[in-house]
C-alpha cells in the first residue's frame, strides 16, 4: 500500500498525529532531504530513500512496483495536493491513500491574520500557473481579490512584486503585500509591505508565500465602472 503524507511547512510543531502514525508504520519512506530529521525520528526503523527532484515519477513508480505488499510512504511538504507530490502520484494512476498536511499557505494566512476563503491561489512551481500569472494579477487587481502565491527559485517574491507594481500603476490600485518566508523554520521572516508601490527592493528567500491584497482607488470607480 502506498501512502502520500503531508508533513506541513517544516517544523515538527505542524505535524499531524495522523502523519506521525503513518510514519511509524512505514516500511519504506521516500522523502525530500529537508524532512530527513523528522522521518528518522518517527520512522527510524524503516528504509529511507531520498527523493531526487529530477526523478520523482521514476522513484515513486519503482517503489510502488517493487514493494506492493509493504507500507511505502511518500513524504510531501505542506499538503500533498497543493503543488505537492500527491498530484504526481495520482497522475501515475497508482492506488494510494493521501494524508493531508498543513499547507504553507494556511500558515502564511494565519501568520498575517487574513482569511483564505476569498483568495486565488497560484504556485510558481507549476508551469500552467506561471503562464496564468499576468492574467490572474490583472483580474485580481480589477476585482479586488486577494492572491496567495507560492514563489519558486525561478520566480522569487521580488519578481512577482515588481510585476504586480506595474499592473497596480496601470489600474490605479494600491497593493498590500506580505512576504512569508521559511515559515516555522529557524530563519522564518515575515515582511509586511503596506503599499508595494513605495518599496524599491524586496529581499526575501524564494521559499516564500506571497500574499497580495489589492485595494482599488475608489475614485477610479467613478470613471471606469465597467471594470468590475
Ligand atoms: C513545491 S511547493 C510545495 C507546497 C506544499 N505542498 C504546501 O502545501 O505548502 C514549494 C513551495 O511552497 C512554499 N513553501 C513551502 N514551505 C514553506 C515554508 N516553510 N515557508 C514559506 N513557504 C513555504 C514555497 O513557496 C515553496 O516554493
Amino acid at each position: 500500500m502506498l501512502t502520500v503524507v503531508g508533513l506541513g511547512p517544516g517544523s515538527e510543531d505542524y505535524l499531524t498525529l495522523k502523519a506521525i502514525t503513518v510514519l511509524k508504520r512505514a516500511d519504506i519512506v521516500l522523502t525530500p532531504s529537508r524532512y530527513l530529521n523528522v522521518v528518522r525520528k518517527y520512522a527510524g526503523n524503516s528504509d529511507i530513500v531520498l527523493l531526487d527532484p529530477r526523478n520523482v515519477r521514476g522513484q515513486v513508480l519503482e517503489l510502488a512496483r517493487e514493494y506492493p505488499d509493504s507500507n511505502v510512504v511518500v513524504v510531501s511538504s505542506g499538503d500533498p495536493l497543493f503543488s505537492g507530490i500527491g498530484k504526481t502520484v495520482l497522475d501515475l494512476g497508482i492506488e494510494c491513500e493521501i494524508v493531508p498536511g498543513i499547507s504553507s499557505i494556511q500558515l502564511a494566512c494565519a501568520k498575517v491574520r487574513t482569511s483564505w476563503d476569498n483568495m486565488i491561489f497560484l504556485s510558481l512551481h507549476e508551469r500552467e500557473h506561471i503562464s496564468h500569472l499576468n492574467n490572474v494579477l490583472v483580474k485580481a487587481l480589477k476585482r479586488n481579490i486577494k492572491i496567495g502565491i507560492l514563489t519558486s527559485p525561478d520566480y522569487p517574491p521580488h519578481y512577482v512584486i515588481s510585476l504586480a507594481k506595474t499592473y497596480a500603476n496601470m489600474y490605479r490600485s494600491s497593493v498590500r503585500a506580505f512576504v512569508c518566508s521559511n515559515l516555522s523554520l529557524e530563519n522564518e521572516q515575515v515582511l509586511a509591505l503596506d503599499n508595494i508601490d513605495s518599496v524599491d527592493i524586496v529581499r526575501a528567500d524564494w521559499n516564500s508565500v506571497l500574499i497580495l491584497e489589492p485595494c482599488i482607488d475608489k475614485h477610479r470607480l467613478l470613471y471606469e465602472p465597467t471594470l468590475l
